[in-house]
């Protein structure tokens, strides 16, 4: 899609997002990761782009190469995900948490490699910190957008979600539908806003979700 340099949607407005998954280290050779790609959050990162906006991207590892004129910050753990948007999150319009953040971590990280044995083994883990929510928390005028990935009952958790973390927007993904989500190029979700709107879209391109959920945080922006 191309816009006209004077109808940039997002002219002025400075976007945050985060994409891909987050990598808890175990040891010096393992890790513990999720099935995310990125491609959804990279998808935003250059739509919003597109419409104008300056775009700041904090990327967990992905094999995916960054639009340019985009500002990125490669990260790999939860916490450094929260450090670096933290840092970022106050000067910012918009926000879209599409990153795949891990829940837990091990609670314990082994500077040398594990040595196996002949028993089982078990490695205790403990909760990370949960960035939507301190966003949420810390919100002062930033439009906040997080996403939600469910198996069942997506709509009521979905909405859960909204609330307790206090966002303007959020975007369910139903995961239990194995032809889209995390490593296609296509997806399918529901938007709920918190004024009240539910926007279903039907499977389509990354790049075409990211254009209706940008347009959609620019028109209730412009309704403030
Ligand atoms: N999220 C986050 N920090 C975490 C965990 C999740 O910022 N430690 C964000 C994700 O980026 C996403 C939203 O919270 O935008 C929802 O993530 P999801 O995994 O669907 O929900 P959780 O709140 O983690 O709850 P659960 O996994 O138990 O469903
Ligand atoms: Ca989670």
């Amino acid at each position: 899609k191309h816009f006209e340099p004077k109808i940039l949607p997002l002219k002025g407005k400075k976007v945050l997002i985060s994409a891909g998954p987050t990598q808890e280290t175990i040891d010096p050779v393992r890790y513990f990761t999720n099935r995310s790609s990125g491609k959804m959050g990279y998808a935003i990162a250059q739509v919003a782009m597109e419409m104008g906006a300056e775009v700041h991207l904090v990327s967990g590892p992905t094999s995916i190469t960054p639009p340019t004129s985009v500002h990125v910050y490669q990260v790999k753990s939860a916490d450094e995900m929260f450090e670096q948007i933290t840092k970022l999150y106050n000067d910012m319009d918009i926000i879209i948490k599409s990153a795949a953040v891990a829940d837990y971590r091990p609670k314990e990280t082994f500077n040398n490699k594990l040595k196996k044995n002949d028993q089982n083994l078990v490695i205790e883990f403990e909760r990370t910190k949960d960035i939507l929510k301190y966003l949420g928390e810390h919100k002062l005028n930033q439009y906040l957008v997080g996403f939600a990935a469910e198996t069942d009952h997506v709509l009521e958790y979905g909405k859960n979600k909204l609330v307790n973390k206090n966002l303007d927007a959020i975007v369910i993904n139903d995961i239990s539908n194995k032809e889209i989500g995390f490593q296609s190029d296509y997806n399918e979700v529901i938007i709920l806003t918190k004024s009240g709107k539910q926007i279903k879209l039907d499977r389509q391109r990354k790049t075409d979700v990211a254009y209706q959920l940008l347009t959609s945080i620019s028109e209730e922006l412009r309704m403030d």
